[in-house]
């Protein structure tokens, strides 16, 4: 009478009883209105297998210890045709049901949620499980589209994040190319081997490192220094190839290759072109501040030009250049020493100095035998000042 009652005014809940007996599989639905039979086509005679047998999934819901996040627990047939029995016993024990059961009703997905009392009656061996199961289909479609529309969201930023890094690293790439060989179009005209920019980059790298800047800062350091004299590329070969020594408005024009180069490098977006620009800009500037082009001195000198000065002026002593022999390994660090707070930095100096070993490694392995124990080149270059 109430189960048709309730049906007759369109109430979404189907009332049931179940029972079953604690010592078999065996389960009979009694009591069940007409609509939950006409959901599962009409079947009546075996209600509660024609249930099972249309059963897609189970979820059951639980919140996540005191945090307020709900735990879906999600279980498909198979899974739930072996657990059936594991969760009548659970079913008993808790003396409740509740969970979600997705369905294929008449060819269309339908959720009813499951939210019933356990009763045990031990006399006659009989457990009755009585409640009610809810339609919430227009909710849980709500919520897998929700999840669906989510996961799409979640893999089209992954894909995203995938493409812009892409992107980022053959930009950096084609950056690194293009600095590579305007750094290599000069040294066809200068006396300046790829081993000087490669030996630089490493002691740059080892001082800045040793100075404690991030990996990061220190990979572009390294990448951005081979291009320091890049602006020698505007120096009239006249002056810049030229034999013997250097008038002072010689000198004065070869002076001009920081400004040359840091104009070529300027206004770059990258990381990389900036710190180039700055690097070009300044190496040549002294701790003192009777360097070039602009005689600014100290701290006020950027920490690139700095590490750069040092760096470029000690493996110039120590390559063989057309306008002195090569200085040995402990002439050199020698005369650093001897320079530190004059032209350059003292903490660097320090730091140079503390970390020789590695810096001997780099010189060790990244030196031509024939350069290592003296000569000039034949070729001679402009000034001893510009190295
Ligand atoms: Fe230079
Ligand atoms: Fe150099």
């Amino acid at each position: 009478m109430l189960i048709d009652a309730m049906e007759r005014f369109g109430n979404p809940t189907i009332p049931y009883i179940a029972a079953w007996r604690s010592d078999s599989n065996h389960i009979w639905y009694e009591f069940c209105g007409k609509q939950f039979h006409e959901m599962l086509n009409g079947n009546s005679e075996k209600l509660a297998s024609a249930f099972r047998e249309q059963i897609v999934n189970r979820y059951l819901y639980s919140r996540d210890g005191d945090s307020s996040t709900i735990v879906k627990v999600s279980k498909d047939k198979e899974q739930l045709d072996r657990m059936r029995p594991a969760l009548r016993r659970m079913a008993v024990r808790t003396g409740q049901v509740e969970a979600v059961y997705k369905i294929e009703a008449n060819n269309k997905p339908v959720w009813l949620k499951d939210m019933a009392k356990v009763e045990i009656f031990a006399e006659d061996n009989i457990i009755l499980s009585f409640g009610s199961l809810v339609d919430v289909s227009s909710e849980m479609t709500l919520q897998e589209t929700l999840e669906e529309t989510q996961q799409q969201l979640h893999t089209n930023k992954v894909n995203l994040e995938t493409l812009v890094e892409q992107r980022t690293q053959e930009l950096h790439k084609s950056q690194l190319e293009v600095v590579s060989r305007l750094t290599q179009a000069l040294l066809y005209r200068d006396d300046e081997t790829g081993l000087h920019g490669q030996r630089l980059s490493e002691y740059c790298s080892v001082i800045g490192s040793a100075m404690g800047l991030g990996k990061g800062v220190v990979d572009v350091l390294r990448e951005a220094v081979p291009m320091h004299d890049v602006g020698k590329v505007g120096i009239a070969d006249a002056i810049l190839l030229k034999e013997g020594p250097l008038t002072s408005d010689e000198f004065d024009i070869i002076k001009t290759h920081c400004q040359l180069g840091a104009d070529l490098l300027q206004g770059g977006d990258s990381k990389l072109l900036k710190v180039a620009h700055v690097i070009a800009l300044t190496h040549h500037e002294r701790w003192d501040g009777s360097g070039y082009p602009h005689g600014i001195k100290a701290r006020k000198i950027p920490l690139a030009g700095r590490i750069t000065a040092l760096c470029d002026v000690f493996d110039a002593l120590t390559s063989p250049r057309c306008y002195k022999e090569t200085w040995s390994f402990e002439k050199a660090t020698n005369e650093i020493t001897k320079l530190s707070d004059v032209h350059f930095d003292p903490q660097l100096v320090d730091l140079f100095m503390k970390n020789l070993p590695k810096i001997r490694q780099i010189h060790q392995e990244k030196t031509p035998e024939e350069e290592k124990n003296g000569g000039m080149r034949l070729a001679h270059k402009a000034s001893a000042a510009d190295a």
